[in-house]
């Protein structure tokens, strides 16, 4: 049902959204004390201001206020929805027996209660202003019409933006900055592909149809995401009894073997493991944005980022603009490089499903003045 909410027709009409939140990202790094000399952020937080305003505007159709507000309520909202329930997921999801024995409540009652409440008022509010919005709300409210969906039914498709779409995508920005501050090579030629394209652009400024031209910007990305992946693995529970045999055409380092796969088998396919394989990516550990810009078969083989199959991500057209966007407006306008503050090697939180980064990635952000 929710599918044709991301088709690339609906991301252009969020495009527009998201446009008015990077400028308040730009406001908010401008407003900075020593943004002209140097300013240090902590990262993840900073794109997470920005990805939780772009999920408050385009699945709930409000402002999320995170640039203004250290601690805005749909901050506060987010942070309670995401946190106590992140280690239970995680256990559900590798152990899916468990919740047949359990009854496991994710979503705090207070953070239902709340967010049932902020898509009734814009419902409420847009039926009697005849107000018809060109966000995600509006479609999934005109699903519900169709389908007889009740708020909580709503809201629980609305909260697929809290649950998967914010968090991830901010992480994949941090990572892209991360390892753009420390290749200033890569991060200056990132820069001229942008101003290049804004320059012949008829606009003078980047649409949406030309964020999926931008080849490099996209190496850029997709090596971040290789690099440091945000999820480790994806897990599949076995419908069917099932042989898996190793193909004769399969690479030679593979183990040649046969396996039985029982029904109700919890299989977990270790993405991070394929993307630091030396196998696939030569010298997995360094950054190199190249490799994603030939047609490299063997890539495509391993290097699924959003999974795949029936149960592919569906927000990877929401959140790859959001990613491309934030990284377009950040590299523009700012130099970015690492601070001393940053933990090297990173730890991770533990309990989390995502790969978050436990010290924070500090980076520091310089004007540049055009
Ligand atoms: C760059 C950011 C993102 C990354 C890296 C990412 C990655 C993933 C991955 C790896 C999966 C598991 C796929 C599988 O098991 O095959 C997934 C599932 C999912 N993602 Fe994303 N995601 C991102 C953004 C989003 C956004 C913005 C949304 C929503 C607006 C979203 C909604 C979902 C949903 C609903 C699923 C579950 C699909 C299902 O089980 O049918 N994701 N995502």
């Amino acid at each position: 049902m929710l599918s044709p909410g991301f088709t690339s027709g609906k991301m252009k009409t969020l495009f527009h959204l998201i446009e008015q939140v990077n400028e308040r990202l730009l406001t908010y790094l401008d407003l900075k004390p020593d943004i002209a000399t140097g300013q240090t952020l902590e990262t993840q937080n900073l794109c997470r201001r920005f990805t939780l305003d772009n999920v408050a505007l385009s699945a709930f159709g409000i402002d999320g206020q995170s640039f203004e507000n250290d601690e805005s309520d749909f901050m506060k909202l987010a942070t309670s929805f995401i946190a106590p329930g992140t280690f239970a997921l995680s256990m559900l999801q590798t152990f899916p027996l468990a919740s047949r024995l359990i009854s496991l409540k994710v979503i705090p009652k207070k953070v239902e209660e709340a967010l049932i409440q902020i898509v009734s008022d814009v419902l409420d509010h847009r039926n009697k202003s005849d107000i018809v919005a060109n966000d995600f709300l509006q479609f999934i409210s005109e699903l519900g019409e169709k389908h007889q969906l009740n708020y909580a039914e709503i809201t629980g498709h609305a909260a697929t933006f809290f649950e998967d779409g914010y968090e991830t995508s901010a992480l994949v920005i941090s990572y892209v900055l991360f390892n753009l501050s420390r290749h200033p090579e890569i991060q200056q030629r990132l820069r001229s592909e942008i101003l290049h394209t804004e320059k012949t652009s008829v606009t003078g400024k980047i649409t949406y149809e030309h964020l999926g031209t931008m080849s490099y910007l996209n190496a850029c990305i997709y090596e971040s995401m290789r690099l440091c992946p945000v999820l480790e693995h994806f897990t599949r529970v076995c419908k069917r009894p099932y042989t898996y045999k190793t193909a004769n055409e399969s690479p030679a380092h593979l183990k040649r073997m046969t396996v039985k796969i029982d029904v109700g088998t919890v299989c977990i396919i270790p993405f991070g493991g394929f993307c630091h394989d030396r196998h696939y990516f030569e010298d997995p550990k360094e950054y190199k944005p190249e490799r994603f810009l030939n047609d490299n078969s063997s890539i495509k083989n391993v290097f699924h980022p959003f999974g795949g199959g029936h149960r592919i991500c569906l927000g990877q057209r929401f959140g790859i603009m959001q990613v491309r966007m934030g990284v377009i407006q950040i590299i523009k306008n700012f130099q970015v490089s690492l601070s001393s503050q940053t933990k090297l090697p990173f730890e991770f939180l533990p309990w989390t499903i995502l790969n978050k980064v436990k010290h924070g990635v500090w980076l520091i952000y310089k004007k540049i003045q055009y």
